[in-house]
């Protein structure tokens, strides 16, 4: 494997390996496999779990890793081509990123969605941009529209719940927040799903439906695994039987780019917070997911978080070792 980009990028049983390499290095460990092996972190925007699980993830196995971070330790990073570089920025990624990856066997990029125009970011501008420029193995840890670290892990989670792919029956919700949020994870979570197999509820308001490039790759995965995909904002339809509620907030994709229009739409949606009524009518084992951080008593309830249905820290947890697989095979397989 050269690249970790997205998962619609490997087969089934590419997915499996990794999986079930997962599983194996965390009751396994392998502390000198990838001994004397470098793993470069370059964050564009902020992190807590993928920052720590990388890093974490590559000591076990036995090698290293450095974090570069534009706001941490470094003069600014200009990403736009073509730029009159006479603002704060001093370094061009056009440099960096060549830089960094001649130091390391591998590199794990995290880009930024502009949020300016869906187009854009629905092509991933920034990250393909720094693909381009790099020379060894990449790592996608989150682009504008993708987050395949987080995806991994969460198939990983549900695996290790005994939740069903086949006839699973998988509600990924929006849910209230007060900013507008990237598309990544919606994006990513909607695909991995369907990818396993499971029969996948859209849930939302109206103003936030997905847009249909994410949508029509999500059909496409769920029409190979034999899934489904649905999108309502019947609330009650949704989750009735539901196996998994998986919340997230996103942008309004109907004002996507405009401050002004998404706040009004999104300021009377704080019903949209997750609570334990949620859970009256789903199937009695539900989980609830969400890839953190999570604004306690703003996107969901502390008895939902705090509640025996919240599998947040497992999938946490599962990053690391999903990660783990991701670098054994990317590092150590020509
Ligand atoms: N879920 C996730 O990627 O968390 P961080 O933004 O803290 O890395």
């Amino acid at each position: 494997m050269k690249e970790f980009h997205d998962l619609a990028d490997l087969s089934g049983e590419e997915i499996q390996d990794l999986l079930t390499l997962a599983s194996r290095l965390q009751t396994n460990p392998e502390p000198r496999a990838l001994a004397g092996k470098v793993l470069a972190l370059l964050f564009m925007s902020p992190s807590l779990r993928t920052l720590a699980s990388f890093q974490a993830a590559m000591v076990r196995l036995g090698g290293g890793s450095f974090v570069i971070s534009p706001n941490m330790s470094i003069h600014g990073l200009e990403t736009r081509p073509g730029i009159v570089m006479d603002g704060m920025a001093a370094e061009h990624i056009r440099e960096a990123v060549p830089v960094i990856a001649s130091y390391a066997d591998a590199i794990g990029i995290r880009a930024f969605a502009e949020r300016r125009k869906l187009e854009d970011d629905l092509a991933d501008l920034e990250y393909n941009e720094m693909r381009r420029l790099c020379q060894v193995p990449l790592i996608n840890m989150e682009s504008a529209i993708n987050h395949p670290c987080q995806s991994l892990a969460d198939w990983k989670t549900m695996d290790d719940l005994g939740v069903a792919g086949q006839g699973g029956k998988f509600v990924l919700s929006w849910a209230y927040h007060p900013r507008a949020l990237p598309l990544a994870v919606p994006a990513a979570t909607v695909h991995m799903a369907a990818a396993r197999g499971m029969q996948v509820t859209v849930l939302r308001p109206e103003g936030f439906e997905l847009p249909d490039a994410i949508m029509q790759k999500a059909r496409q995965a769920a029409e190979a695994s034999g899934g489904s995909i649905n999108e309502t904002d019947d609330r009650a339809a949704a989750v009735a039987g539901a196996h998994v509620i998986y919340a997230k907030s996103w942008s309004s994709t109907r004002h996507y780019g405009d401050r002004i229009e998404d706040q009004d739409l999104r300021n009377d949606l704080d019903h949209w917070r997750v609570d334990d009524s949620w859970f009256d009518t789903a199937d009695t084992g539900c989980h609830f997911m969400h890839c953190l951080p999570v604004r306690r008593g703003v996107v969901v309830t502390d008895e939902v978080l705090d509640g025996p249905r919240s599998v947040v820290i497992q999938e946490a947890q599962n990053r690391m070792y999903a990660q783990m697989a991701v670098l054994h095979r990317i590092m150590l397989q020509p």
